[in-house]
């Protein structure tokens, strides 16, 4: 068992990995996440304490899997790809996806997040892990820049300041070729709000970039190629996995344009 002690944002990554293990848990898992599962039952930590629900891993695993089918696709098309996966956490994407060998990822999240995932995870042919902040750009040296590169951060935008996302924004797309940016946005809204959301409460962190509109970042360099909020994200045939009340509480944002754009799910090509 490894014990581990993380506060503020660093703490938020084990209350998304706990979510996605109650989800592998249950008879009819969204993302059946192993990985995540194993991984909680070596962590020595008192995962109760993070204000994870049924329904918050429902929120989490709904947000995981369409990023996984947007970056399955890309993978498929790029079997030659470079993945660049940002705010990794302890997220079990690279074991969700299984790339082939072929694929170089790179997992990219604070040092003692990724000494976490060294205890944790096993090591892999054309994975690899990068512990630095991502808005201290010297880790972008370590990354090749001469292929198709997915550029993945789930979790990540929302505890950036608005100066340091636009920064990596522009970064990403000036060192790499061509390729995709799969990432989620909290609005201005959802920021000024953040003291309703128990996960980032109960972590003690703190939010600051919002996007109300995922085209803002098009001045950046990207281009809008799909995005969800929260009507299409909780589509009708996932609603039956979360409680009355929050089926409620989701369609009540459907019918009122602030609380439906209060997140988004943004697929970007450059
Ligand atoms: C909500 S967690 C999400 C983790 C993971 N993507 C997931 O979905 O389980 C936020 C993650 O972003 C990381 N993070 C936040 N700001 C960061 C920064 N400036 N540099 C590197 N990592 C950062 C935290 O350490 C944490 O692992």
């Amino acid at each position: 068992m490894e014990k581990v002690h993380f506060t503020e944002e660093k703490a938020t990554m084990l209350a998304t990995l706990y979510g996605r293990a109650l989800d592998n848990r249950t008879t009819d898992p969204v993302l059946g996440d192993q990985a995540a599962d194993d991984a909680v039952a070596r962590i020595d930590y008192d995962f109760g304490k993070l204000g994870m629900s049924p329904d918050l891993a429902m929120a989490v695993v709904l947000r995981a899997k369409p990023m996984d089918a947007w970056a399955a696709e890309f993978l498929h098309a790029h079997p030659d790809a470079v993945v660049v996966h940002l705010g990794c956490g302890m997220d079990s994407r690279v074991f969700r996806l299984d790339p082939p060998p072929t694929v170089t990822w790179f997992d990219v999240d604070y040092p003692e997040v990724i000494a976490l995932r060294q205890k944790i995870y096993p090591v892999r042919e054309g994975y690899h892990q990068i512990g630095s902040n991502v808005t201290d750009f010297g880790w972008l040296d370590e990354v090749p820049a001469d292929r198709p590169t997915l550029v993945v951060a789930e979790g990540l935008t929302m505890y950036l300041t608005e100066e340091g996302g636009h920064e990596l924004v522009r970064r990403l797309v000036d060192r790499f070729p061509s390729g995709e940016m799969i990432l989620d946005l909290y609005s201005r809204l959802g920021v000024r709000l953040q003291k309703l959301n128990p996960i980032v409460r109960k972590a003690g962190a703190t939010l600051h970039w919002g996007v109300d509109d995922p085209c803002e970042l098009e001045a950046l360099g990207l281009t809008l190629v799909r995005a969800l909020d929260v009507a299409t994200a909780y589509p009708d045939s996932d609603m039956h996995r979360v409680s009355a009340g929050t089926r409620l509480q989701i369609r009540i944002a459907r019918m009122i344009p602030a609380l439906r754009k209060m997140g988004h799910i943004a697929r970007y090509r450059f």
